[in-house]
């Protein structure tokens, strides 16, 4: 038999490229690849890339720059650019970086075998459609090796929502979702193998169409699934909060009692003029109707300072809103222009402006955090184990809130949801003590 040829794949950007890398992994396997964590005995290295902020493009042709002599040393060795930069850029960077061999967008990754076979011949291969095919329908079965007890699973691509600050619906295109059963059947895929807690990811997940009943129907298909313990989704727009979401959120155990819920802004001047088509007090109702379903849910967000036009008092408005909802997590960004989208035409705001109100937002943003996971001290908390520490017999795993728990534990707790008391909090973990059963 010959030996197997070595894929490494360097995964940028957000949790869907985590995914992809994945199914990217897995429809190479077919042609004989397996993953390798070393990108210098590779025949084939892949960078899945993100889009999203500025100087994405150039981060990867600088990248690309610096493995240049791993081809030098194996001219054998294949290139290949996947994710929203290829998709942006297409064609424009074999041009620039002729090395590279191959460019596939995101959504046709399911023709990466047809692919290899054109590279492996010494014919370059460009493919950025969105194509008719689906995907998901052509890509195989995940793979049944045992992994993890986490796992993402993408259900819905694309955004139709046109923040005029985002290169997503350019990017990944209009909103699609997959038909339940088939998420159904992946996710029994992946709990055969080993999984335990899912992540449903979509650019925006809670407009996720394919189940009659919306999100809130897949997640309740989901709850059906046997060894399935915990479900997650990840990001949403609130104005897709819808009444049937919200109150699962009270009633499926296996929801998670936490909620990434982007506002970007608390302004609603700058909020209209970034095309979010919700307020500020529209936002907070749905917080605040989320609290009702579940009083301890950990809210999560995403906020841009810098927008152009954002002056002090709108940037006051944003504090305000977060002093009012109290984030447990909290993602926060200067604004980057975004050739193509609307906001990129607007007068910009100067750098240091920027630097001192995304201090200032995340300084705040850090110490609800704090307080809210020193409040974790003392109480029991459900925590999913999922890897060993670096001490020994120290065990890591994540509580229902997603805050990262370290307990001693014997390893068989690998893969299990344990009653953990907290006891302490540092600053990016809490720890804590089994509770006898
Ligand atoms: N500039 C800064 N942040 C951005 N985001 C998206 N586009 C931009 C941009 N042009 C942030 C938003 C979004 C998150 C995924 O990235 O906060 O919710
Ligand atoms: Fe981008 Fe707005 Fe769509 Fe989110 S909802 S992906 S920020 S356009």
């Amino acid at each position: 038999m010959s030996e197997p040829k070595k894929l490494f794949i360097k995964t940028y950007g957000c949790q869907m490229n985590v995914y992809d890398s994945e199914r990217m992994a897995e429809a190479l396997g077919g042609k004989g690849y397996v993953q390798t964590d070393a990108a210098d005995n590779a025949d084939m290295i892949l960078l899945n890339t993100c889009h999203i902020r500025e100087k994405a493009a150039e981060k990867v042709y600088h990248e690309l720059g610096r493995m240049k002599h791993l081809k030098v040393a194996n001219p054998d060795l294949k290139f290949g650019v996947a994710g929203c930069v290829a998709q942006a850029e297409g064609a424009e960077i074999i041009r620039r970086q002729p090395m590279v061999d191959l460019v596939v967008g995101p959504q046709s990754y399911h023709r990466l075998p047809a692919m290899d076979d054109a590279v492996q011949s010494g014919v370059r291969a460009v493919d950025t459609d969105f194509p008719d095919d689906d995907k998901f329908e052509t890509l195989k079965s995940r793979s049944k090796a045992k992994r993890g007890p986490t796992a993402f699973l993408t259900v819905q691509e694309g955004c139709d929502k046109f923040c005029a600050f985002c290169v997503v619906p350019y990017t990944r295109g209009a909103e699609v979702s997959r038909p339940a059963d088939r998420v159904v059947r992946e996710a029994q895929e992946l709990v055969a193998a080993g999984v335990r807690e899912i992540t449903l990811l979509g650019q925006n997940v809670n407009a996720y169409h394919g189940h009659e009943g919306g999100l809130a129907g897949l997640i309740w298909a989901l709850d059906k699934v046997d060894g399935l313990e915990r479900i997650r989704f990840t990001t949403s727009h609130p104005n897709d909060m819808d009444d049937a979401l919200i109150e699962a959120h009270g009633t499926c155990e296996k929801l998670m009692p936490y909620l990434h819920l982007p506002v970007q802004s608390g302004s609603d001047r700058i909020l209209k003029a970034m095309n979010r088509k919700h307020t500020a007090e529209s936002y907070l109702k749905v917080i605040e109707r989320i609290r009702e379903a579940r009083p301890d849910i950990l809210l999560s967000g995403d906020f841009i300072v810098g927008f152009p036009g954002e002056t002090d008092a709108d940037f006051e408005d944003t504090l305000a809103l977060i002093r009012e909802v109290r984030y447990g997590q909290a993602y926060s960004f200067k604004y980057s222009t975004r050739p193509g989208t609307p906001a990129a035409e607007k007068p910009q705001l100067p750098e240091d402006v920027m630097n001192v109100r995304l201090q200032q937002l995340q300084g705040l943003l850090t110490q609800q955090q704090r307080a809210i996971q020193e409040s974790m001290v003392g109480r029991e908390v459900q925590v999913l184990f999922e890897k060993s520490g670096r001490t020994d017999g120290q065990m890591i795993g994540k509580s229902g809130y997603l805050h990262a728990v370290y307990a001693d534990a014997p390893t068989d707790v690998l893969g299990q949801v344990k009653r953990v008391r907290i006891t302490h909090s540092s600053t990016n973990s809490l720890a804590g003590e089994l509770c006898k059963d």
